[in-house]
């Protein structure tokens, strides 16, 4: 564990940015996370973790933390459930295949998600039907200022969509090191209600899926729809899917009647931002090397050469044109740094 200078970020960040981090570390467990800030002087580190949901298009000053704390466990059972933990620095898609090897359910529909395990609380990630809160039971993070290890409960998370304590009051100041979920060792909970996964399971001629055929469906539609990272950077949804006041929605509907839309709990309605993008002309157009992708709007691309600041000045000008069309301001998704 040796404080790097002058580290390349370009392989650490899932857009494939060039940036440069004047000091680079990687942990792989807590006690040396806590070390390295007992020994730190030059003020806050920055903690990466998959490196799939930012977008550097700043100056980065200081120390960057890679998180590698790695370590899978069944930590208890009990009747159908099972409490497993994983460590912050975990691949989230590897965690889930091992969840699978031991028929444990839950986060099947989260199958192929990009990053760690660590950060997958912070945006409290969710794709077809199901989100991380709904299995999550506790993480440990430690405190970036004063070294402390500190337990939060799911209550303590304030979960949303995409959202969670970690990306508001608590931003940047914790880095976490394990996450423990609360799954199913029999009589799942599947989750198919997402019109994607049901057709794919009927071309499939699946009546009766288990786990297992969940996560291939998605991984199918996952790979179908979005760009793989290794390929063509990118950091998924780059915006969030806005919640409209039910006023504001119906006003909007008359003037686009094929606008989809989904009804909320809370009263509001989500319209996907996708959608919204692709109806700008933006989807599959491109400025140099910053692109919006032609499958899916929803997604910013690197094809090559892309700086942080390009893909940042695209998203701006997207932002401008939904809102002059809409009347909308969709608010990004992605950590921009
Ligand atoms: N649509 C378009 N044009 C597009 C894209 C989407 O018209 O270019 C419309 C279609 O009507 C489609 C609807 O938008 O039916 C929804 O699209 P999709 O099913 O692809 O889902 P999404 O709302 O665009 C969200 C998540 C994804 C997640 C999928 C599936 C957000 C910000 N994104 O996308 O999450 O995989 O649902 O659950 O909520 C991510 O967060 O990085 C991510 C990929």
């Amino acid at each position: 564990m040796k404080i790097q200078e002058n580290v390349s970020l370009k392989a650490y960040n899932t857009f494939g940015i060039e940036a440069t981090a004047p000091y680079f570390v990687e942990v792989h467990s807590t006690e040396e996370l806590q070390q390295i800030l007992q020994q730190w002087e030059g003020g806050q580190p920055f903690i990466l973790g998959g490196g799939s949901n930012i977008l550097l298009a700043g100056e980065l000053c200081g120390l960057v933390i890679k998180n590698s704390i790695k370590e899978k466990a069944i930590t208890s059972r009990e009747g159908n459930k099972a409490w497993v933990s994983a460590g912050g620095g975990e691949n989230w898609h590897e965690f889930v295949c091992w969840c699978l090897e031991h028929e444990l359910g839950g986060v099947e529909n989260l199958s192929l998600i990009p990053g760690t395990a660590g950060a997958a609380p912070i945006q409290n990630i969710g794709a077809y039907g199901r989100e991380l809160s709904e299995v999550f039971h506790m993480l440990e993070a430690v405190e970036l200022e004063t070294g402390a290890l500190h337990s939060f409960g799911k209550e303590a998370c304030r979960f949303g969509y995409r959202d969670s304590i970690f990306k508001r009051e608590l931003k940047g100041r914790y880095c976490i090191t394990r996450v423990s979920l609360e799954l199913r060792t029999a009589h799942h909970h599947l989750n198919t209600s997402y019109g994607a996964i049901r057709q794919t399971l009927a071309e499939r001629g699946i009546s009766a899926p288990t786990i297992h055929d969940v996560s291939r469906a998605v991984v199918a539609i996952r790979s179908g729809k979005l760009p793989n990272p290794s390929v063509l950077g990118n950091s998924g949804s780059f915006f969030k899917n806005p919640e409209l006041p039910r006023r504001q929605f119906e006003e909007l509907q008359q003037q686009h009647k094929d606008m989809p839309f989904y009804p909320l709990d809370n009263g509001c309605i989500k319209v996907p931002a996708g959608w919204l993008v692709e109806q700008t002309g933006w989807k599959g157009r491109r400025i140099g090397d910053a692109g919006c992708y032609e499958k899916q709007a929803l997604v910013l691309v690197n094809h090559g050469q892309a700086s942080g600041r390009d893909i940042y000045e695209l998203a701006q000008r997207i932002q401008d044109d939904v809102e002059e069309k809409f009347g909308i301001r969709l608010e990004m998704e992605v950590n921009v740094i």
